[in-house]
């Protein structure tokens, strides 16, 4: 930059002369009102009123003036950016006008569109149902085991004391996985999870374990080719038919409510020694006169078939490697869907698997 030069004539210095001046402004002016958008605007303003635009270039000068020169250019010069500030400040409101305008415009949301209708389901009563049975032994400090739906012979069968030439093998109309000679088979109960169960597990063992299980069964009211059931295993030291008994009478009165409790009836399982078959108390007329004689729930009877249970056959244990001298155990086994359709009044299995979503909507929150 130049010293003060007492000899300087402003007129002489083009940047300072007066139409030099206006020339910059008019210049401003027009590449201001020629942008169309805030980043021209940007840019106009980077190059007519910026640090390096002429005008503060210019304005650098003035120091430089004699000081009856430095008045007049500095006055002008002052005009001149005032000029440019103001025409930047009118554009840049009008600019920003626009655009709010624009997004307004372009981001215009029809509140009156029709929404897609199309309903997101929900979980389905059998998912939920073994969730609420499996927490009722959770809450007692069990666990959930699982096992696999195409399940080997010798666990769904042998290791359950169900010999080759078994006559309960026949029971259970099984489906076998080809080719046969391979020994696999649909899981026809949940049972072989026991088997699992104890031969990775070491006592003590409290696991329940929900799953679908498959029988060559016709499709009606009351049977399906794939159902569910729930199995429950204990292996303990001192174990008793007594736990059993309380472990079933405090399942029925968590799924049924006070006064749910359950009998048993000798029965035969290969697995259990001694087993029995579980009822379950009428839950419409619990039994009571004079309700009973005429309860189509259970046809008079006070009580309703639920599963199987007894104490686990020393031979599962054995087979199984578990010391039959040191541990005892009991087992049972139900049907989840007959659980659930007694729970909710339910007349036809098929409802459980037809798929229809009306149906699992109305259990859709249950938890
Ligand atoms: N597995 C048997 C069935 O599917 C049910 C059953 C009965 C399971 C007695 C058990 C039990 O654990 O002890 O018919």
């Amino acid at each position: 930059m130049s010293g003060p030069n007492s000899e300087y004539d402003p007129v002489q210095v083009s940047g300072l002369s007066a139409e030099e001046v206006a020339d910059l402004v008019e210049l401003a002016k027009a590449a201001i009102g020629a942008a169309t958008d805030l980043d021209e605007l940007k840019a106009a303003r980077l190059a007519h009123a910026g640090d390096r635009s002429p005008l503060a270039l210019a304005n650098r000068e003035i120091g430089a003036l004699p000081p009856q020169a430095r008045k007049d250019a500095g006055q002008r010069l002052g005009q001149a950016r005032a000029q440019v500030a103001q025409a930047l400040s009118v554009r840049q409101a009008t600019l920003e006008m626009e655009q709010e305008e624009r997004i307004l415009a372009e981001e215009r949301v029809d509140m009156t569109l029709p929404v897609q209708r199309s309903s997101y389901g929900s979980r389905h009563p059998v998912t939920t149902g073994s969730e609420l049975i499996a927490d009722v032994f959770i809450a007692m400090g069990w666990e959930v085991a699982e096992g696999p739906v195409v399940e080997a012979e010798w666990l769904n069968f042998d290791a359950l004391n169900l010999g080759p030439d078994h006559p309960a093998r026949t029971m259970q109309d099984t489906f076998w996985v080809d080719p046969v000679e391979h020994a696999i088979v649909l899981r026809t109960h949940t049972s072989p999870v026991q088997a699992r169960t104890m031969l990775t597990r070491t006592p003590p063992i409290y696991v329940v374990c929900p799953g679908r299980v498959f029988r060559t069964d016709e499709y009606d009211a009351t049977h399906s080719p794939m159902f569910h059931q729930v199995e429950g295993l204990v292996v303990d030291r001192g174990i008793t038919m007594a736990h059993l008994k309380g472990s079933l009478d405090h399942f029925a009165t968590a799924m049924f409510g006070a006064g749910i409790d359950t009998r048993f009836r000798p029965s035969y399982f290969p697995f259990t020694e001694p087993s029995a078959e579980v009822d379950l108390r009428c839950f419409v007329c619990r039994g009571e006169e004079p309700a009973v004689a005429t309860c189509r729930t259970c046809r008079g009877e006070g009580w309703i078939e639920w599963g199987g249970c007894g104490v686990v056959n020393p031979r599962v244990l054995v087979a199984c490697g578990v010391d039959p001298e040191i541990y005892t155990g009991f087992a049972f086994g139900m049907g989840i869907d007959r659980t659930l359709m007694f729970r909710h009044g339910i007349a036809d299995l098929r409802d459980l698997f037809d798929g229809d979503i009306r149906f699992s909507a109305a259990f859709g929150s249950e938890l």
